[in-house]
C-alpha cells in the first residue's frame, strides 16, 4: 500500500524540473478526487439530498481552508476560478473596467507573465487608460523606478510577488504601503509565490490576489481570486448563469451574495474538493519547510551550474525557485530537447513573459520541495557532457 503522501509521478523514470509550470499531485489529493467521483458525485447548491449536501460541505471546507492559508478576513473574500489567468481577467474586467476613468494609469512590471499584462493591454485598447511599465535591473524590479513612475493619475499597481521566469521576489508589503498612501490599489499575481512562501493578505494589505491550485500540488482547473470584501462589493460578475443569481425576470436580475455571484455554472467540484485536501497536505508539510528546502536545493543547483564554464546563468540574484540558463550557440529549445532525451523535464523559450529584462529565450529549471540533490547531480552530469550535447544538436 502506497503512502498517502507519496507521488506516483516520482516513481516514473524522469526527473521533473518544470515545477513553475505545474507540480505533481500526491496520492491523497488524487484519492480525494476519486472519492468524489466514486462516492458522492452530485452537483453543488442544487440537490435536497445527502450527497449534494456533502458536496456543499466539502466546497465550504476548501473555501475555509484557503481563507486560513492566506489569512483572509472572511471566507466570502475567496472566489473559486479556473486558474490565476481567470482570476486576473475577472479582476481587470469585473472591477477595473468600471473603476478606471479616462486618462488613468496602471503600473505593471515588464517582467510580468502574459496573464498580468494582456488583460490590462486589452482594457487599454478599449478604454482611454495608460499602461506604464517599471524597469528591472539584472532581472530585479527597480523599486525606485516604480516610485518615480507613480503620478496623480496612477490608480492601480498590478504585480507578481515572484516572477515566473527569473524568480524575482517583490516586497509586496512595501509596495502596498507606498501605493495606499496615494490611494492606489494593488493587485498581486501570486501564482509563483503561493506554492513557496507564506502569504498573509492582511499583513501584505494587498487589495486583490490571484493564484492556482495546480502549481502547489493541487488539481488543474482551480484558481483563487482573493479580494477585500468592500472592493468585491463593487466588482461585476464576468459570467452570468446558474448559481450566481437570487432571482430574475424580463427586466431585472438580483445577484447572489459574494462570493457566489462570481461562481456561475457548475464549478470544478472535484478540483475544488481536491484543493481542500491539498491545503491540508501543504499545512502538514509546512510552508516554511517548503521554502527552506527549495532554497537549499537552489543554492546547490547554482553552485553546481557555476562550475560549468560554458553555462550562462541569468538570474543569480533572484530569490525564487527558478534558474534560467543557456549555452552559447545552442538554441534553448534544443537544449531542452537534449535534456528530455536524458529524461529531464525543463521548460525552454520565453515562458509566457515576452517583455522582461532579458529578451532571450532561455532554459528554465524550476524546483519544488520533492526534488532531490541526486536529481540535481544527474542534471549537472548531463550538462557537463559537452560532447554529447553537441552530438545531439548536430543530429
Ligand atoms: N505560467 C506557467 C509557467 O511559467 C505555465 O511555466
Amino acid at each position: 500500500m502506497k503512502n498517502k503522501n507519496s507521488f506516483s509521478m516520482k516513481e516514473k523514470d524522469i526527473i521533473y524540473f518544470d515545477n513553475a509550470a505545474t507540480t505533481f499531485k500526491p496520492k491523497r489529493v488524487i484519492d480525494k478526487i476519486n472519492d468524489y467521483y466514486n462516492n458522492y458525485s452530485a452537483n453543488s447548491h442544487r440537490g435536497d439530498y445527502d450527497i449534494s449536501f456533502k458536496v456543499d460541505d466539502e466546497i465550504d471546507y476548501t473555501r475555509d481552508n484557503v481563507k486560513k492559508f492566506i489569512n483572509a478576513k472572511t471566507k466570502n473574500e475567496i472566489i473559486f476560478t479556473k486558474n490565476t489567468t481567470d482570476s486576473l481577467n475577472t479582476i481587470v474586467f469585473g472591477f477595473f473596467k468600471n473603476y478606471l476613468c479616462d486618462g488613468d494609469e496602471v503600473i505593471l512590471s515588464s517582467s510580468e507573465h502574459a496573464s498580468n499584462i494582456l488583460p490590462w493591454l486589452m482594457l487599454s485598447l478599449n478604454k482611454n487608460i495608460k499602461i506604464v511599465f517599471v524597469d528591472s535591473v539584472n532581472e530585479k524590479l527597480c523599486l525606485d523606478d516604480l516610485v518615480k513612475k507613480i503620478t496623480d493619475k496612477t490608480r492601480v499597481i498590478s504585480i507578481a510577488q515572484i516572477t515566473n521566469v527569473s524568480g524575482d521576489k517583490r516586497d509586496i508589503k512595501k509596495i502596498c504601503s507606498i501605493a495606499h498612501a496615494k490611494n492606489i490599489l494593488v493587485v498581486v499575481d501570486a501564482a509563483q509565490s503561493a506554492p513557496h512562501i507564506k502569504i498573509d493578505v492582511q499583513d501584505l494589505d494587498c487589495d486583490f490576489l490571484a493564484f492556482s491550485a495546480h502549481k502547489m500540488c493541487g488539481p488543474t482547473g482551480v484558481g483563487v481570486l482573493y479580494g477585500k470584501y468592500n472592493l468585491l462589493k463593487n466588482m461585476i460578475p464576468f459570467t452570468y448563469g446558474g448559481g450566481m443569481n437570487l432571482n430574475y425576470n424580463e427586466n431585472s436580475l438580483e445577484l447572489a451574495s459574494i462570493p457566489y455571484r462570481f461562481e456561475s455554472g457548475t464549478p470544478n467540484i472535484a478540483g475544488i474538493i481536491g484543493f481542500g485536501e491539498t491545503i491540508d497536505y501543504l499545512n502538514e508539510i509546512g510552508i516554511d519547510y517548503i521554502e527552506n528546502k527549495v532554497n537549499l536545493l537552489k543554492r546547490y543547483l547554482l553552485k553546481e551550474l557555476e562550475s560549468i564554464p560554458y553555462i550562462k546563468i541569468y538570474n543569480k540574484d533572484c530569490e525564487g525557485s527558478t534558474v534560467i540558463i543557456n549555452i552559447e550557440g545552442i538554441l534553448s529549445g534544443d537544449l531542452g530537447l537534449y535534456l528530455n532525451k536524458n529524461k529531464i523535464c525543463v521548460r525552454s523559450g520565453k515562458h509566457c513573459a515576452k517583455m522582461g529584462d532579458n529578451k532571450e529565450d532561455t532554459v528554465r529549471i524550476s524546483l519544488y520541495f520533492y526534488n532531490t540533490y541526486d536529481e540535481i547531480d544527474k542534471l549537472v552530469k548531463v550538462l557537463k557532457d559537452k560532447k554529447s550535447i553537441y552530438e545531439f544538436i548536430k543530429n
